[in-house]
């Protein structure tokens, strides 16, 4: 009838049904396919969370079997991939070549990129999920100009990512188990949470019909953002700038002043009103990985007295914020060994299940291409002039 809402920022309008995540923002619940957050983080593997993600229901043990095994066929990328990495600067933000390399697999299975074929997109989401962990480490070796190192099927999923990013041609490499089930934990912890800045994204450039790949580089890029996954990077470097916990009552102050545009990062959600369950299951893994080095992070100090001072503040409790899950992720993977810069990475490696999952569900399903109106707030129709006659 001609009539739309304006809605800025999409705080009141649901773009799309799903089946596949609930949010509960207001007790602070996340279900996935029904499940708990809290639940697949303590019980389920990556990998398990990945099935249940893309096919509904929990996999039986020979459903499992065969999933991981057919995962673990498509983990190495064509050597052809190695030869984009040389264009890039070895400082490049493994981001930047993350957005770059994963948009050009689509380069490499013309094959299998009709969208309407349910094989093809089958396929194309194992391919993704095994080569993500592969792609990742490769950005990390080419900073260090390490050689790259090829996935091994015998490992686990994060055993497997772990071996590619610290390992080296010359020596076994030797991958602690607290630190792979550390690892696993974080991608599921980050494996979907429904309709996302990203995760919307990845639906309005698949609505177009472009292809699985073009649309998760999309997903990658709206990701990079400090407003959301860039968030577990911006949160360590907020900790080495404030420092001492002496500092954190000024950083408090300049988070609540509003003519300052500094935040606390890891903090706040559009959704969750209440904690973060996903930040909570963090929190007590945070301890367990730290207990179990034996290492006594004092950013983890800083973080817990921040968490401490904010939320007992006037401000944070009337506006509901709470910390989130990107909020202790940094913590556990500095624990890990994990640089910074590849924090929002394995955001993006984690999330790329709840991504393509989306974009099936999207597509498998009557769908129209994602088309937002505008408020228009311009000049009125005015007469062209000429250019000698303009001032
Ligand atoms: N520090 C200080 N004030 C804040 C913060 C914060 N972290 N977050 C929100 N506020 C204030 C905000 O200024 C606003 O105040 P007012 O009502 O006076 O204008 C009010 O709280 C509501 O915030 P908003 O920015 O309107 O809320 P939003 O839903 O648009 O934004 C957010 C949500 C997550 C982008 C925001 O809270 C934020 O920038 N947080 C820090 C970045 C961060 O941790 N992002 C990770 C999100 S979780 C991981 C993911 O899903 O990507």
């Amino acid at each position: 009838n001609g009539v739309f809402t304006f809605d800025p920022g999409f705080t009141s309008t649901a773009s799309c049904e799903s089946k596949i995540t609930f949010i509960d923002g207001e007790v602070g619940k996340l279900l996935h396919r029904g499940y708990s957050i809290e639940e697949l983080a303590g019980k389920s593997d990556y990998l398990e969370v990945c099935y249940t993600l893309l096919y509904g229901e929990l996999p039986s043990a020979e459903q499992k079997e065969e999933f991981v095994s057919t995962v673990k066929n498509h983990t190495m990328v064509h050597e052809q991939i190695r030869n984009f990495f040389n264009g890039f600067r070895r400082d490049a933000h493994p981001m930047a070549i993350m957005c770059g390399v994963v948009g050009a697999l689509s380069a490499f299975y013309h094959d299998s990129l009709d969208i309407n074929n349910p094989q093809h997109r089958e396929i194309t989401a194992y391919r993704l999920i095994a080569k993500m962990p592969t792609i990742a480490a490769m950005c990390y070796k080419y900073a260090l100009g390490q050689p790259f190192m090829y996935p091994r099927n015998d490992l686990g999923y994060a055993e497997n990512f772990l071996h590619m990013m610290f390992g080296n041609p010359c020596e076994e490499s030797k991958i602690s188990p607290t630190l792979a089930k550390a690892m696993d934990r974080i991608f599921i912890l980050h494996a979907d949470h429904e309709q996302n800045a990203s995760t919307s994204t990845v639906r309005l450039a698949g609505s177009s019909g472009a292809n699985p790949f073009a649309c998760i580089a999309a997903g990658i890029s709206a990701l990079w953002g400090p407003a959301h996954g860039g968030a577990n990077e911006a949160v360590l470097n907020m900790l080495d700038e404030i420092g001492s916990i002496d500092n954190i009552e000024t950083y408090i102050a300049k988070a609540k002043d509003k003519s300052d545009p500094f935040k606390l990062m890891g903090f706040g959600h559009r959704v969750y009103k209440n904690y973060d369950p996903r930040a909570t299951v963090m929190r007590e893994s945070c301890h367990e990985v730290l207990a179990e080095l034996g290492v006594n992070d004092p950013q983890l100090e800083l973080a817990m007295k921040l968490e401490e001072i904010a939320l007992s503040d006037p401000y944070f409790k009337e506006k509901k914020l709470f910390p989130n899950v990107d909020f202790y992720s940094g913590i556990i993977l500095k624990a890990i060994g994990i640089p910074t810069s590849m924090f929002t990475v394995i955001f993006a490696l984690s999330r790329t299940v709840g991504w393509i999952a989306h974009w099936n569900e999207m597509i498998s399903n009557p769908y129209k291409i994602g088309r937002p109106r505008q408020l228009y707030t311009g000049e009125a129709e005015r007469p062209f002039v000429p250019v000698n006659e303009r001032k």
